[in-house]
């Protein structure tokens, strides 16, 4: 299967996009927001570009853009192979983050089509609404509509920091369409991303297959101690809240290293937020609300160091005399990714002559909604020094290409593509 992808017509894409909501300084930066005139512009060249091909273009009630391409060999009754990403950003972040995913997928038809290839399933070019969650939602908001796990009435009367819906950001850009996109009706999902990590680059490999996305707890914990006056307490009749939470924060970190070295070596645990009460240079601190982030590809080892936290608080509470709290408030269990489409992704890597390695992902994507409803794979291109969110983010046009030929390879696969 000869299958030429055109780095030059796919660079275009992603630099015409990268226009949209420019930012001015170093390096390539972008803001484009769900539902601002950035978003209407980069939405607009993309259902351009998407018609030029001959993909048939529907737009959905929360505003994801979807592209059949249909062509003879295919019936358009059977379900379609779809891959994309998204076109919003984050608040001057890069220009590859999301737009590789949607103009990767849509090269890659028009390479299909360009090597006469006869697939017996349509191809269905992607691009979610509110990836990055930037203004209406905590992310992943179209594609948690697309598969059903928010209403589409629930997600248009989101409303953002000054108390504009998201169904009028959508009308006041024209791209309030109709229906609901159901992912479910697909017969697989690929997604081309940026890696957002330095482990390509660093192994020298073009092209990184995802084995699993990370699942994400977070625990909400307090300690309670006596707040007392600093200069009048002795130290010995303190209940000092903070001095306990330091005590804690190292044993999250020795958990999960320990976790690391025993069990699963991509386990990771942080306390990144800490707020001391009453937060004052004279008075021993009484109380401290801090959070635990802890993530992984296996779900035991995310509870185990939730565990080894737990038991870390109830010591604690024994030799210092605070009172603890823990609560696991959010609760995402990992990804894995499908191993037929792992599979295809390697063979198809293999057939282009593109070194490919396995990894996971530690960030979250729309794949991870996907899966829930269908099969669903990853593909990573290198993120230059691992940068991303940021004008600094980089992956070069040659791996942006090589990544797409593997990802063409594996959708024509996929579809039952042949010469
Ligand atoms: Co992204």
């Amino acid at each position: 299967m000869r299958l030429e992808i055109d780095r030059e017509r796919l660079r275009g894409d992603i630099e015409a996009n990268a226009a949209f909501g420019a930012v001015e300084g170093e390096g390539r930066g972008r803001t484009n927001l769900t539902g601002s005139e950035a978003n209407r512009e980069a939405r607009e060249h993309l259902v351009s570009r998407m018609e030029e091909a001959g993909l048939e273009v529907r737009i959905d009630a929360v505003g994801n853009v979807v592209g059949h391409w249909t062509p003879e060999s295919a019936s358009s009754a059977r379900e379609p192979i779809a891959s994309g990403s998204h076109l919003d950003s984050v608040p001057e972040g890069g220009i590859f983050d999301g737009p590789l995913g949607v103009y990767a997928a849509l090269e890659s038809v028009r390479a299909m089509q360009e090597a006469g290839l006869s697939p017996d399933r349509p191809i269905a070019v992607v691009s979610f609404t509110e990836e990055e969650g930037q203004r209406f939602a905590p992310g992943l908001l179209g594609s948690s509509v697309a598969v059903g796990e928010r209403s589409v009435e629930e997600a248009l009367a989101l409303v953002d920091g000054e108390g504009r819906s998201l169904v009028d950001a959508l009308e006041a850009i024209g791209f309030r369409g109709e229906g609901r996109l159901d992912a479910s009706g697909w017969e697989a999902f690929v997604e081309l991303h940026v890696e957002q990590h330095d482990r390509l680059e660093t192994m020298g490999i073009p092209v990184g297959v995802v084995s699993a996305i990370t699942g994400i707890t977070h625990c909400a914990v307090s300690i309670e101690g006596e707040a007392n006056h600093a200069g009048a307490t002795p130290m010995g009749d303190r209940t000092d809240a903070l001095c306990a939470a330091g005590e804690f924060v190292l044993d999250v970190e020795r958990a999960a290293n320990e976790t690391v070295a025993a069990d699963s070596e991509s386990a990771v645990g942080t306390v990144g937020s800490l707020e001391v009460r009453p937060n004052a240079t004279n008075v021993v601190p009484g109380g401290v609300d801090l959070s635990i982030d802890v993530r992984d590809v296996e779900y035991d080892s995310m509870d185990a160091i939730v565990g080894r936290a737990e038991r870390s608080l109830a010591r604690i509470e024994r030799e210092r005399g605070v009172e603890t709290t823990l609560d696991r408030g959010f609760d995402l269990e990992p990804t894995p990714m499908s191993p037929r489409l792992r599979e295809a992704a390697r063979a198809s890597g293999e057939e282009a002559g593109i070194t490919t390695m396995e990894l996971h992902s530690g960030a979250a994507h729309d794949a991870m909604h996907v899966a829930r409803v269908t099969e669903t794979g990853m593909l990573f291109a290198p993120s230059l020094d691992g940068v991303s969110h940021s004008p600094r983010e980089w992956t070069d046009w040659e791996d942006c290409a090589r990544a797409t030929r593997v990802l063409g390879g594996t959708l024509a696969r996929l579809a039952g593509a042949t010469p």
